[in-house]
């Protein structure tokens, strides 16, 4: 079993070779690919290699974590090339060739990668979708109104470094930020996210769309039906950057065919595999843990067929490399890496 890791020196990479080592993947070979600037640097003693046609042959499994871009080149020639490719881009997961798979909730989808890809979820999408399959078994899901709080890492190490860069500047003046935030937010620079991020709240997040909603947003609503074969799902979107480092939070209300009942939702949110129910969970607890949680669950005050609930998830995590893990595992548990067509 060969396995390359595209993406090794990202943020989602880094977490990923961690994975690989810690749960002890059925690998006898693991090779790390990056950009062309990281091709023969030394990483856990092994050589970067860079994206070429004789570079990428002889792999069973590819874990792409690299941008849209360069998935929407190279997950077909490593397929094309005896690998199942597991991509965590956006680049394949609408495309109705690719199975989009969350492993806790529609795990039998990855046996329909014709193509020889499967698709990992948006980070955001991912951790709703754990609590959002739980009720939707219990009482069939109608729809869901959602707003994240997501963590600078979601942008990956670049997002990280500037929310870190831009802390101390503004710390060094706490009453300017009292009395004048604009002049405050202007001292520090920003690239990665909409705005200045320390100490404030962005609620633009990805590229506007034409129809108000960002590309971010509509990948909560797209993503969601397909995970949940649900394609009547409606889902109103609206995500929000916050200055966390790790770990995205999502404040849902979602309303249900069937009225639920409280205690059976409890029960449902309990008995989920890798889901955990918390009273009121943050991010920065739950930063570094595999599990999603899910706390202040509760009715609604004016509709009995809707519940509220707040779930948080490692973006870096199960938002992102240890899904892409458990997908490897899964193909091989399925007898679907390793053997031909
Ligand atoms: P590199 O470090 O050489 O730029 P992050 O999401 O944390 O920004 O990480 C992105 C990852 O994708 C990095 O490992 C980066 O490698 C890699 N990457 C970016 N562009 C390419 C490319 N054109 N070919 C291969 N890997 C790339």
């Amino acid at each position: 079993m060969r396995v390359a890791v595209v993406g090794a020196t990202g943020a989602v990479g880094a977490v990923m070779r961690r994975l690989l080592a810690a749960r002890a993947f059925p690998a006898d070979e693991v090779v790390y690919f990056a950009s062309e600037r990281s091709a023969g640097r030394e990483l856990d003693g092994r050589v970067v290699q860079p994206l070429r046609d004789d570079t990428i042959q002889g792999f069973d499994l590819a874990l792409l974590s690299a941008g849209g871009g360069t998935s929407r080149e190279w997950a077909p020639r490593f397929a094309a090339a005896g690998a199942l490719v597991v991509d965590n881009s956006s680049a394949w997961r609408m495309d109705p060739d690719v199975p989009l798979v969350v492993s806790e909730v529609n795990p039998e989808a990855i046996d329909e990668a014709g193509k020889g890809i499967v698709a990992n979820p948006n980070c955001t999408t991912m951790v709703v979708m754990l609590p959002a399959k739980a009720l939707d078994t219990a009482f069939g899901l109608r729809a869901m109104v959602c707003t994240s709080f997501q963590a600078a890492g979601g942008a990956g190490q670049k997002g990280i470094d500037e929310l870190a860069n831009q802390v101390a500047p503004l710390a060094a003046d706490v009453q300017q930020l009292v009395d004048d935030g604009a002049t405050a937010a202007r001292k520090v620079e920003h690239a990665v996210h909409a705005n200045t991020l320390a100490f404030n709240v962005v609620p633009l997040l990805g590229k506007l769309d034409g129809n108000g909603y960002t590309d971010e947003e509509m990948k909560l609503q797209n993503e969601s039906r397909k995970i949940l074969a649900l394609p009547g799902l409606e889902v109103t979107p609206t995500c929000v950057r916050v200055p966390v480092m790790v770990g995205h939070s999502i404040a849902v209300r979602a309303t249900f065919d069937r009225e639920p009942d409280l205690g059976e939702a409890l029960e449902a949110l309990r008995a989920f595999p890798n889901l955990v129910v918390d009273e009121a969970p943050t991010p920065l607890e739950w930063a570094g843990r595999d599990e999603t949680v899910v706390g202040r669950v509760r009715r609604d005050l004016s509709d009995p067929r809707v519940l509220n609930f707040f779930v948080v998830g490692d973006n870096l995590l199960k938002g992102a490399a240890l899904n892409t893990v458990q997908l490897g595992e899964l193909a091989i548990e399925r007898g679907l890496v390793g053997t031909p067509a």
